[in-house]
């Protein structure tokens, strides 16, 4: 009968320990709750790894959220917090609320990848139109090179669309770090390759694709390897650029010895 008690006992905790694991514990917002343009923290707010309200995150909030979600160490936290709290309207705050995000070019950026540049609405919100533009140029496995294209399709259709269109260098880096970012932590941030599903999973149910197979990352990530990947994104990107600015200048050359 002991035993009986105890696997009992035993079986209680564990659907206790697993009911409490913030990996297992998402819900959206509710009233009142706050949610802007990055889908990461958006989802790290649905889980509670930070302020399910997703309002006044401080430096230890985004770093124990950041770690406990997906390694980050606290460099790369401490980091990327000083870029967030730079989009709180008031100066010198200590923390942000996941709303300040949104405020255009100052982080948030024309051409992203799953939202509408803010000149045709709003840039916080998933678009499933601007994300299947983004996800025709993805294989089954994402790259370095697919997601630079994806961009570059991005960039490509803002301009030509949005008469207000603008890039800042700060923009473009957070451009190539995003993409460096989301293929690293949902991916293998060794071969900077990833699922595509997990990819479309995130954006898309703003929620860790624990469901697909994935796993916290085991190694930390850290801001050498942020730059280390960014950089590959960005050898790719500047080859592409290259590559359509010749092809439309060549055009150009074609149909002025046409006429
Ligand atoms: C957007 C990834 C953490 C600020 C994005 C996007 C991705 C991403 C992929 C682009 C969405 C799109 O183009 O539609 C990640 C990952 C993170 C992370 C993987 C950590 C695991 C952060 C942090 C900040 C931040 C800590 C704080 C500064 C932003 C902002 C945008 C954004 C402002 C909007 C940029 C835009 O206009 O697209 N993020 N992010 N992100 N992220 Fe994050
Ligand atoms: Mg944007």
């Amino acid at each position: 009968r002991l035993a009986a008690f105890l696997s009992l006992a035993v079986a209680a905790t564990a659907t206790d320990v697993l009911s409490q694991d913030p990996f297992e514990q998402w819900h959206g917002p509710k009233g009142g709750d706050v949610r802007g343009p990055c889908p990461f923290l958006n989802t790290f707010a649905n889980h509670g790894f930070l302020p399910r309200t997703g309002k006044y995150i401080t430096q230890q909030n985004l770093a124990d959220g950041l770690f406990n979600a997906v390694n980050f160490d606290a460099n790369i936290s401490a980091f990327l917090f000083d870029f967030a709290i730079s989009t709180n309207p008031e100066p010198n705050s200590t923390w942000f609320s996941l709303d300040h995000l949104t405020r255009h070019n100052v982080l948030e950026h024309d051409a992203s990848l799953s939202r509408i540049d803010a000149f045709h609405g709003h840039a916080d919100i998933f678009n499933q139109e601007v994300f299947d533009e983004s996800t025709s140029y993805w294989d089954d496995i994402i790259n370095v090179k697919s997601g630079a294209a994806a961009v570059v399709a991005r960039m490509k259709t803002c301009k030509s669309t949005n008469p207000t269109y603008s890039l800042s260098a700060l923009g473009e880096a957070f451009i190539l770090g995003e993409v460096a970012a989301f293929i690293s932590i949902l991916g293998d941030a060794e071969t900077v390759t990833v699922e595509k599903p997990r990819v479309e999973y995130l954006f898309q149910n703003e929620r860790l694709p624990t469901e697909l197979g994935w796993k916290r990352p085991e190694s930390p990530f850290t801001i050498d390897v942020l730059v280390r990947n960014l950089n590959l994104v960005g050898d790719e990107y500047r080859k592409l650029l290259n590559s359509t600015v010749n092809s439309t200048a060549l055009r150009k050359r074609n149909e002025g010895y046409a006429a």
